[in-house]
């Protein structure tokens, strides 16, 4: 099918899905077990999204606001403490924030990409700055060069809120090779979607495991006791949705290279609508998703 011909016709449906999802489903079901622990869904999940974004490290949570949240918390983000987010972006970007009890300080966006203002970044940072929480809007990567330093210059880490770009790539490097924390979602409307769902990618072992035990009511995995380490919450995903993500993400490269393809064709099509600027792409992201 040509791009025209594709922009001609109705828009497909989504979310997409076929054979894989229903024997993922039959799968779960068979395992008699639908819970992580004691199933083997969300291990063989988390084991094959880490490794698609370059990472060791995924937790597999309910969505992609609890995914920020729990990202925000092993930060030790709380009261009296200052996140950084784009003024443009989805409400739980702050919100997440908000609920441990932080301040979010909002600062522009560049009008060309959408994505936030390392200048705008630079000049917020303050005292009580402890994260600042790039969103790759619509698939479109931050200026991960610039925010990377900024980073590095002030000591403030950055989370990256990946909830738009599933399989997105900063000058050639995935999402979870860029040293920082990244939660992502798979809401019904996202690249990858069980309905719901998030994950959230750690860059070493020892955050990934205060991740897991806060994910866990405070139990860690091998936990039979009740033996509850910390405080925490049920953030935990079940079986089910699991399988479906594990068929979801072997359908997402062939997508991003169909909306690869087809993104000129609609970007240069909707320009010509007066009054309509479509979003830009800095080439440095040089693998677009395109949500
Ligand atoms: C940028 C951004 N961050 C976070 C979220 C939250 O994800 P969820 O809906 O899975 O809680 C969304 C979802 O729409 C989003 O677009």
């Amino acid at each position: 099918m040509s791009n025209d011909v594709c922009l001609g016709s109705e828009l497909p449906a989504w979310p997409q899905y076929g054979d894989e999802e229903r024997e993922g489903l039959i799968r779960a079901l068979d395992q008699g077990q639908w819970w992580r622990i004691g199933g083997g869904e969300v291990d063989a999940f988390e084991a094959e999204f880490a490794a698609a974004h370059g990472s060791e490290h995924a937790l597999a949570v309910t969505n992609g606001t609890h995914a920020l949240e729990l990202a925000l918390e092993v930060l030790g983000i709380g009261a009296g403490t200052e996140v950084i987010v784009p003024a443009f972006t989805f409400i739980s970007s702050s919100q997440a924030a908000q609920r441990l009890g932080a301040v979010a300080v909002p600062v522009d966006v560049d009008p060309d990409t959408y994505c936030i203002d390392p200048s705008a970044v630079e000049a917020a940072i303050g005292p009580r700055t402890r994260a600042i929480m790039p969103v790759h809007m619509a698939g479109q990567m931050c200026d991960m060069d610039a925010l990377g330093k900024l980073s590095a210059d002030s000591g403030v880490p950055l989370i990256q809120d990946a909830a738009h770009a599933h399989g997105a790539q900063w000058r050639g490097k995935k999402v979870g090779e860029l040293g920082s924390v990244a939660a992502f979602s798979f809401q019904n409307g996202k690249l990858m979607t069980a309905g719901e769902g998030g994950a959230v990618l750690f860059p070493d072992a020892e955050m990934y495991e205060r991740g897991f035990v806060r994910h866990s009511c405070g139990r860690p995995p091998t936990d039979r006791g009740y033996f509850h380490r910390t405080s925490g919450s049920n953030f935990r995903l079940n079986e089910f949705s699991a399988s479906v993500l594990r068929a979801q993400l072997g359908r997402l490269e062939d997508q991003i290279t169909t909306r690869e393809q087809r993104w000129p064709v609609l970007s240069r099509l909707l320009a010509e609508i007066p009054g309509v600027v479509p979003q830009s792409c800095d080439d440095r992201g040089d693998r677009n998703p395109h949500y």
